[in-house]
């Protein structure tokens, strides 16, 4: 059937139900049963038309640190959604990046923004935190003195708004909740579709009520921080397939299945658990579109990838990479750590130091629990293999 031609009788009931994705017969509460016809798998396709603009149900996740524009733009070119992340760039080169992906394709893409609280000076903690590293510093001959005290990750604020509304990106995604309300006004004003993560089932009804387009489901398998914002216990968190049905049992809004996804057997099996669409990083990050470093290369494609861990030492907040010298000996959680994102400034001039000498000890390895969908090829070939089976 071409999308063109009329749908047949049970589509109404199912746009209707407020969730197109699922067909559900009308039997007794303890069988009723939720099945995909290719009906619904139509409707699915056009409703993520509609929603990301995209032929493809495939979001490259934005990675604040391994990449830029160009892996946007080859997702977007190859007929997924390509993503902006924003979160460690200035206004100008934001504005930069803005330009050279209109400039390159047509494509819808998708801009992604950190929106946590601001950090209360806690001079007394950062000391503390710095100290922990006082033998680090001897061993790389680094002066205490030196120690950045800059925040390289800022909220999403007035004037990224203002760049938003410029060149309104077709979807804007934020990580820890969503910004105040006269900043979600205007990027919504501006047209772009608003998403944002969840790592709980309270997460994702909290982000339907103030007003998102669609819930990224974010399992406890995906690679970099958590999106985490009504909780602080990691114990609350739940891999991607526990969650996700959950999830989209609990909101009327599509979800977006995002963590440990890295295959195409992976896509279907999340579309078939009622995901409108998958958002999927690690699997990206060997392309060479992408930004990763030498030794962030030589650690996923080793086996050291394995062994991942949540942990706070890099920036105050949880996130998964990769277990390094730095994670094994401070970590991987430390209630020494700063807040988010002030924990950042200490390890910084240990990690360029130690990447000098080829070494990723004192680096964010940030890498989900299923590296085994990393590949050396172009990131339109992944896109292209990760949407075979839908
Ligand atoms: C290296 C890396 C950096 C990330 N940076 C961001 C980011 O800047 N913004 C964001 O919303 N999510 C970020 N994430 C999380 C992704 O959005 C997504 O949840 C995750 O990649 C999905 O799991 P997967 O890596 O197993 O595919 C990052 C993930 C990785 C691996």
């Amino acid at each position: 059937m071409s999308p063109s031609e009329p749908l047949p009788s049970v589509a109404p009931a199912l746009v209707t139900s407020g969730k197109p994705r699922l067909l559900t017969f009308d039997l007794p509460p303890f069988a009723t049963i939720s099945l995909k016809s290719p009906n619904s798998l139509l409707l699915d396709l056009m409703a993520i038309n509609s929603l990301l603009g995209t032929e493809l149900p495939i979001i490259q996740a934005p990675m604040a640190g391994v990449q830029g524009s160009a892996l946007a733009i080859a997702v977007s070119d190859a007929g997924g959604l390509g993503s902006l992340p924003c979160a460690m760039l200035g206004i100008d080169a934001i504005r930069r990046d803005f330009e050279s992906i209109l400039s390159r394709t047509s494509k819808p893409f998708n801009v992604n923004f950190f929106c946590h609280n601001p950090p209360t000076p806690n001079l007394e903690k950062e000391r503390a935190w710095q100290s922990l590293f006082s033998s680090y510093y001897t061993e790389f001959e680094i002066d205490l003195e030196t120690i950045p005290t800059g925040v390289a990750r800022l909220p999403f604020n007035r004037e990224m708004a203002d760049l938003v509304c410029e060149f309104r990106p077709k979807v804007v995604s934020f990580h820890f909740g969503l910004p105040s309300p006269e900043l979600l006004a205007m990027v919504k004003g501006c047209g772009a579709k608003v998403v944002s993560s969840a790592t709980t089932v309270e997460e994702a009804i909290w982000l339907q009520d103030h007003g998102v387009d669609a819930v990224i489901a974010q399992g406890l398998e995906a690679g970099g921080h958590r999106g985490m914002f009504l909780t602080t216990d990691i114990n609350s968190q739940l891999g991607t397939f526990a969650l996700l049905p959950q999830v989209v049992a609990a909101v009327r809004v599509p979800v977006i299945a995002a963590g440990g996804i890295a295959t195409a057997r992976g896509v279907k099996a999340a579309l078939d658990l009622g995901a409108s669409a998958v958002q999927i990083g690690t699997a990206f990050m060997l392309c060479p579109e992408a930004t990763t470093s030498t030794v962030h290369r030589a650690a996923l494609k080793s086996d050291e990838a394995r062994l991942t861990a949540l942990t706070n030492v890099f920036t105050g907040r949880p996130a998964r990479g990769i277990v390094n010298r730095m994670v094994r000996e401070l970590g991987p959680m430390c209630s020494m750590a700063p807040e988010f994102p002030k924990a950042t400034a200490a390890s910084f001039q240990l990690r360029q130091k130690s990447e000098g000498l080829g070494k990723g000890d004192f680096s964010p390895l940030w890498a989900g629990q299923n590296t085994s969908g990393c590949k050396e090829v172009s990131a339109a070939q992944l896109t292209q293999e990760l949407a075979s089976l839908i």
